[in-house]
């Protein structure tokens, strides 16, 4: 499809690409009718509420996705314990590494498959998340991996799927996607479907007191991104508007306190809170370039999902800013960086420059030291591909604007 439309002249291929994504608002109003949102336990203690609840349902055997760290921390045994003196049989796949892979959701589901499991718990971020999700997926479709990747293409329903959230950042508890690496060809692919988002998720920000400086900064600053090209996206609505906008003025109160004392339990819970409204935004309006670069930036140099959004994200809204000016100017407004006076292309400087001040406070550099000249082609049209069939962006990129604004990050 891009080869084909690359043929044609840009300002052509444009109209063709603000058609197409401009046609998803339909599908994001189909979405808001078709999604039921995840019952939410939110507060300290909510991941136990949301066991028994779990336990509740009747489901015998279950599939406990998490990674090896979070069980180190002690944070995986409390939550089996209360599944199981409830009745729950509780098998647990640990492999989970960031970034997951098919190999490990092949693994839990051959482990699902041996203890007949009925449904499948997640705790742990984003990777574990998504894994859970495919695992789910896959335990009730007859299909590979890869053939689910793309829209609406997991065809049964999944297995009841539940979250945990350890980090506050992607989403995943809510939102319609999972993703899925595939390192042999150097690309991170989206599968999304609504029956992926989960029956129920727990906000329990005390999970997440634990989660180191760096982690913090990359989770948190992931979900900034997924409020703001959500709130940019020229399909946005109403309500993904509130959420986004919520879920902005939050992130920008509350994760500097995070930085200064990751033991602040309050404002880890508002972190969690935020991250989930952001991912409420998401699936009703999308997201942008900054995310089709930095799936990219995972692909090639395995960044950590966050940390690359954080880093793509300020030269991204720069381009943007003459198609969204006002929208920026709103996000500065919510991030209480209006002094008054100040005309609207004057807020949306403010805010792209607060969130380069945010990303130096994080200790998140300006570009990525990985990133190799060499690379760039490639890159930007991988990055182009994912956004001109997925995203709804305010001002689009040919490929040498692209190459350009990823050069930006060449350090
Ligand atoms: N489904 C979606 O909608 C969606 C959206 C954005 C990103 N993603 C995907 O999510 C993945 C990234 O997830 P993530 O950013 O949450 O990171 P992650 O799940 O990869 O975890 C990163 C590291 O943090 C550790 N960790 C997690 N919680 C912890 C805690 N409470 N205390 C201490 N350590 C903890 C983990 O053990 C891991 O080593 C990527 O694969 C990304 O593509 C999915
Ligand atoms: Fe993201």
């Amino acid at each position: 499809m891009n080869t084909l439309t690359r043929s044609i002249p840009f300002p052509l291929q444009e109209r063709f690409y603000r058609g197409l994504t401009g046609s998803l608002k339909y599908v994001g109003k189909a979405l808001a009718l078709i999604i039921r949102p995840p019952e939410i336990f939110a507060g300290p203690g909510a991941s136990l509420l949301l066991c028994d609840a779990l336990a509740g349902t009747g489901a015998k055997r279950l599939l406990l996705v998490t990674d090896a760290m979070l069980v180190k921390l002690g944070i995986v045994e409390p939550l089996r314990a209360r599944l199981e003196a409830q009745g729950v049989a509780v098998t647990v796949y640990d492999g989970v590494l960031p970034d997951p892979r098919i190999e490990q959701v092949e693994e839990a589901l051959a482990m699902l498959r041996r203890d007949g499991c009925q449904a499948v718990l997640a705790v742990g971020g984003g990777s574990a998340m998504d894994a859970a999700k495919i695992v789910a997926a896959c335990a009730s479709n007859d299909k590979a991996i890869l053939e689910m990747a793309g829209f609406f293409k997991v065809a049964n329903a999944p297995l009841p799927i539940y979250c945990i959230p350890t980090t506050a950042g992607t989403g995943s508890e809510v939102s319609v996607g999972a993703v899925i690496s595939d390192p042999a060809n150097k690309r991170k692919l989206p599968i999304i479907d609504h029956k992926l988002v989960p029956r129920m998720a727990a906000l329990d920000g005390r999970l997440m007191t634990g989660l180191p400086r760096a982690g913090t900064a990359a989770t948190g600053m992931d979900a900034l991104t997924h409020a703001v090209e959500a709130y940019i996206a020229r399909i946005a609505t109403p309500e993904s508007d509130q959420y986004a906008l919520e879920a902005v003025s939050l992130i920008m109160r509350h994760l500097p306190r995070v930085m200064a004392d990751g033991s602040d339990e309050d404002s880890r819970q508002m972190m969690s809170w935020a991250a989930y409204r952001a991912g409420m935004a998401l699936n009703r309006a999308g997201l942008g370039y900054t995310h089709g670069i930095a799936h990219n930036f995972g692909g090639y140099y395995h960044t950590p999902h966050g940390w690359a959004n954080a880093i793509v994200l300020p030269y991204v809204l720069e381009y943007s800013k003459p198609a969204c000016t006002g929208r920026l100017a709103e996000l500065a407004r919510v991030s209480g960086l209006a002094a008054g006076g100040e005309g609207e292309a004057e807020l949306a400087d403010k805010f792209i420059a607060h969130i380069r001040q945010l990303k130096q406070d994080c200790g998140i550099p300006e570009g990525l030291k990985d990133l190799r000249e060499a690379d760039i082609p490639a890159i930007a049209e991988a990055a182009l591909q994912e956004a001109h069939f997925t995203y709804a962006v305010p001002r689009y990129m040919d490929q040498a604007t692209c190459e350009a604004v990823v050069r930006q990050m060449l350090v």
